[in-house]
């Protein structure tokens, strides 16, 4: 068993994949179908699609009407996912992607337009987390984080920017960002480090890429409920540790990440470039927990007269 950021990692033993696969976190069907966009004749490729936020983002997609490529390298929970997507009606190719790599990543991208003659989004959800302090850290772990994460991040927006480009036709670049990128926490450093990393890669990207009508943005989540969705587990301990610093006090689901993302891919955000959405309960406003005895206001102190009545 491996020990990631506050989760076990059994691949063993992953969590089973539920009937229907496809259709978690997928939007109550009495309230029908996103209603922020249409993605009729847009193509889509997600990666870390094969489970977790990236599963649900997919399919959010597929069924506002994207053509959509699953890049992972969990090639079990990929092929489900886009069989159950395509059973479902949906337009969906599963590409074996390990994000590291730029041979790969230019590969999978290539074969998406070979398929679907296009790109318009990206969005980059492939992560593993370390769960170790700094002195703990070994080479490879470090390294294995850093390159999912932020090297992917860099592979995949130069390669999806380059096709952008030769369409012509603008495009979104959508990153899955994180908490730890901007409120550090302890046993995160490699997460926090490469999620901090992408915050500058974006706003690089915006002013590099707007002449192109081309957008970068982050999508950041704060904790998110994955169970049943992915062969992460969240550690309850964890889970309650981190809802202490929550102001909205609960857990985020993964459909509430798919909500930003598809905004943000959307026509409606044309003018949203080298941001960061956080949909994180307040986690990142501030110190939640940081309080102290109240002192009556200092009026006298500060030469003010005192208020009749208070
Ligand atoms: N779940 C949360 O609470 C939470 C909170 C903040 C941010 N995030 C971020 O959201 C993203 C998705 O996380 P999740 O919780 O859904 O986790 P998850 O483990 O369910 O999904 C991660 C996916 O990435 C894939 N992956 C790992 N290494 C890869 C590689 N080298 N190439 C291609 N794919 C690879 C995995 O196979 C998996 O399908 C991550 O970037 C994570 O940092 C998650």
């Amino acid at each position: 068993m491996r020990r990631i950021q506050g989760y076990d990692t059994d691949t063993e033993n992953p969590a089973p994949v539920p009937d229907g696969a496809g259709c978690w976190g997928a939007v109550d069907p009495q309230r029908g179908a996103c209603p922020l966009a249409d993605f009729s004749g847009k193509v889509a490729i997600v990666t870390g699609a094969a489970s977790g936020i990236g599963r649900v983002i997919v399919t959010r997609f597929a069924q506002a009407g994207a053509r959509t490529v699953i890049a992972d390298t969990d090639a079990d929970w990929g092929e489900n996912v886009a069989r159950a997507l395509t059973d479902a009606g949906h337009d969906v190719r599963f590409v074996r992607t390990d994000v590291r790599y730029s041979d790969q990543v230019d590969a999978m991208v290539a074969r998406t337009v070979e398929q679907f003659g296009r790109v318009d989004i990206l969005v980059h959800g492939a992560g593993v987390t370390v769960h170790k302090e700094i002195v703990d850290i070994s080479d490879a772990e470090w390294d294995l984080q850093i390159n999912v994460q932020l090297r992917g991040a860099f592979l995949l927006s130069r390669a999806v920017a380059r096709q952008l480009i030769r369409q012509g036709e603008g495009g979104r670049l959508i990153l899955i960002g994180s908490t730890a990128g901007n409120n550090a926490r302890v046993e995160s450093g490699p997460h926090a480090v490469s999620k901090a990393g992408e915050i500058q890669l974006v706003h690089v990207l915006a002013l590099e890429l707007g002449r192109h009508r081309i957008t970068a943005n982050i999508v950041s989540p704060g904790l998110t409920d994955i169970a049943g969705l992915s062969r992460t587990v969240q550690h309850p301990e964890y889970q309650q540790a981190f809802l202490t610093q929550v102001p909205i006090g609960r857990l985020g689901q993964p459909d509430e990440i798919a909500n930003a993302v598809l905004f943000i891919a959307s026509d409606q955000a044309d003018f949203i470039t080298g941001q960061m959405l956080c949909v994180d309960g307040g986690y990142s406003a501030g110190k939640l927990a940081v309080q102290g005895p109240s002192n009556p206001p200092p009026y006298d102190r500060v030469g003010m007269e005192k208020p009749l009545q208070d």
